[in-house]
């Protein structure tokens, strides 16, 4: 069965889910650490670089941190984030495979959509949460709006893709979205210091 509300407690811990690329697993907990200190706790940890699983583990082991997987393309990634230790799974697309797994794991999952007909497999598949991906090259605010027009207040999204520190209050205005993703708060070369001062001010945006 899908948990909803499972998901709607991950989706409004923080105003923005930051949104990882990480090369190098000995700055998973230095780069975690810094992220919780500034205030933003639930972190997308995507499966793009080989330390992926790694580096899920390690920041895992960070008090306070719900660490989850993104760029999770099917089953297979998911029972491996899972097994690493993944909370919460995020996908580009949204797939009846991946919906299926996240069942039998019982793991909030919350799939990438594009357009009304990717929500509306969504729907049909027992979902209402969903990543609005990639969401400025998708038509941005106005698109979003039109989306949220048709199928009401019950769907609810994470707009993820082009969004920056700037434009995230604008986003995060509109009713139906709970949190906004993004990978502008550790962009650049690793400095926690200035990790934690992004952070710091991206949880301070208001849902
Ligand atoms: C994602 O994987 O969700 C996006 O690559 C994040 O997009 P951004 O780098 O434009 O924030």
């Amino acid at each position: 069965m899908i948990d909803t509300a499972k998901l709607d407690a991950v989706m409004s811990r923080c105003p923005v889910m930051p949104v990882l690329v990480v090369n190098d697993v000995a700055q998973a907990r230095p780069m975690a650490e810094a992220l919780v200190a500034g205030g933003l706790s639930t972190l997308e940890v995507t499966l793009r670089t080989p330390c992926a699983l790694e580096v899920i583990e390690e920041m895992s082991k960070v008090p306070g941190a719900l660490v989850g997987a993104g760029t999770v393309l099917n089953p297979s990634d998911m029972d491996r984030a899972v097994k690493a230790g993944a909370r919460f799974i995020v996908s580009p697309g949204l797939t009846e495979a991946l919906v299926k797994a996240s069942i039998a794991h019982d793991v909030p999952f919350l799939p990438g959509v594009a357009n009304a007909g990717d929500i509306m497999r969504g729907l049909d598949l027992g979902l209402s949460r969903f990543k609005f991906f990639p969401a400025v090259t998708n038509g941005g605010i106005p698109a979003l709006k039109s989306l949220a027009s048709v199928f009401g207040s019950n769907v609810r999204f994470c707009p993820t893709g082009g969004i920056t520190e700037e434009s995230a209050p604008e986003w995060l205005a509109l009713p139906t979205v709970s949190c906004v993703g993004g990978s502008w708060v550790t962009a650049g070369a690793f400095d926690a210091d200035n990790i934690r001062q992004r952070a710091t001010a991206a949880a301070l945006l208001k849902v």
